[in-house]
């Protein structure tokens, strides 16, 4: 159906969640999931001091979720992510945060059709990864079938190479993001509406999915699913997605070998400076729904915080689960 596989599943872009050490976590129990980084706006790229386009080499497929709206500056960040080694760059059309509604970019960019083509257009005209598009059904009042399309035809016409569709509209004035993330109603249909006139687009949807056979619904009717906070709180979940959504059938790590999988990287990333909670508050939700996932959890926060903690802290939380009393 798609000419563009690695967008069937992915890991939606999570501000402060999908970190480098989050990534490379999830891509422990999945290789061909996409990847998507937290948004990262163009004004920090190229006038902030931190290391905000660093990955590790494990973490492929990637992609880059830009926040900007000036073309020429999202131009300069999308070369310098390919010289980096980003599969894909994503522009954030989606987010509705007060904050990113002053710097005009995310959701309110919808009511700029213009400026959103533009910004793919000088995008594509300087990489040649893919560059594709994360927005919502709409905004506030403008939220007519036809008012999307208006903004599809000006990304399709820019050479957009999909379309991430989180399927509910957002309330830029009156709703907090997180409400944004669940008062608007979820509208699917509006989305496999727009599969069947944009057929040649690839287009992938998000919002409210929660196990691999909605997903797999979906999938009759679209390119791609993007699953962001169930991942995160029920992790293991990406375990499954290889053999189901990708026909790559292996014998997946158990829980607890991804956990001992993750401890090489832990000693390299505390050896650079970084503390154990910020991997491993990433993995509280991995033995979700087990006998002992509650004390690995309250192992991990009440110890991985403390200076000096390192991979015994993880291996003594991880004693509380019994080992062999599941069948993943
Ligand atoms: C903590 C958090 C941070 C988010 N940050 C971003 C972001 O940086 N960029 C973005 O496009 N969406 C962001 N989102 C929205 C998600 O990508 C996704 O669209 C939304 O959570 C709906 O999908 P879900 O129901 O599968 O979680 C964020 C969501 C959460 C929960």
């Amino acid at each position: 159906m798609t000419h563009y596989p690695s967008a069937r599943f992915s890991v939606a872009p999570m501000l402060d969640w999908t970190d480098r050490h989050c990534r490379y976590f999830h891509r422990l129990m999945s290789r061909h999931a996409q990847l998507y980084t937290e948004m990262v706006t163009t004004g920090a790229i190229l006038h902030g001091k931190g290391d905000y386009l660093g990955f590790s080499e494990a973490e492929h497929p990637l992609v880059l979720q830009l926040g900007g709206s000036d073309p020429v500056a999202l131009a300069e960040c999308a070369i310098r992510a390919e010289r980096q080694g980003y599969d894909e760059i994503n522009l954030n059309v989606g987010c509705p945060s007060d904050r990113v509604q002053n710097g005009m970019f995310g959701a309110c960019l919808m009511a700029e059709p213009q400026r959103v083509a533009d910004s793919i257009a000088a995008m594509k005209a300087a990489v040649a990864i893919p560059v594709t598009v994360k927005t919502r059904i709409g905004i506030d009042e403008l939220d007519s079938y036809q008012f999307l399309c208006t903004l599809v035809d000006g990304l399709v016409e820019a050479g957009v190479d999909a379309l991430i569709v989180h399927a509910r509209k957002a309330w830029l004035k009156g709703l907090s993001p997180k409400q944004n993330r669940d008062v608007p109603p979820l509208d699917y249909e509006r989305v496999y509406q727009l599969k069947r006139d944009y057929p040649h687009l690839t287009i992938a949807v998000n919002g409210g999915i929660k196990t691999l056979d909605e997903a797999k619904l979906h999938l009759e009717q679209l390119d791609g699913v993007m699953l962001g906070r169930e991942v995160y709180q029920n992790p293991y979940l990406l375990a499954q997605v290889d053999g189901e959504l990708f026909g790559d059938a292996y014998a997946v790590p158990s829980r607890h070998e991804v956990i001992r999988q993750l401890l090489p990287y832990i000693e390299t990333q505390l050896s650079q400076g970084a503390y154990l909670g910020n991997v491993t508050r990433h993995t509280l939700g991995v033995f979700q729904g087990l006998p002992g996932a509650r004390a690995w959890r309250r192992h991990l926060s009440e110890n991985a915080h403390k200076a000096g903690s390192g991979p015994e802290v993880v291996e003594a939380a991880m004693a509380h689960v019994p080992e062999f009393c599941y069948i993943d």
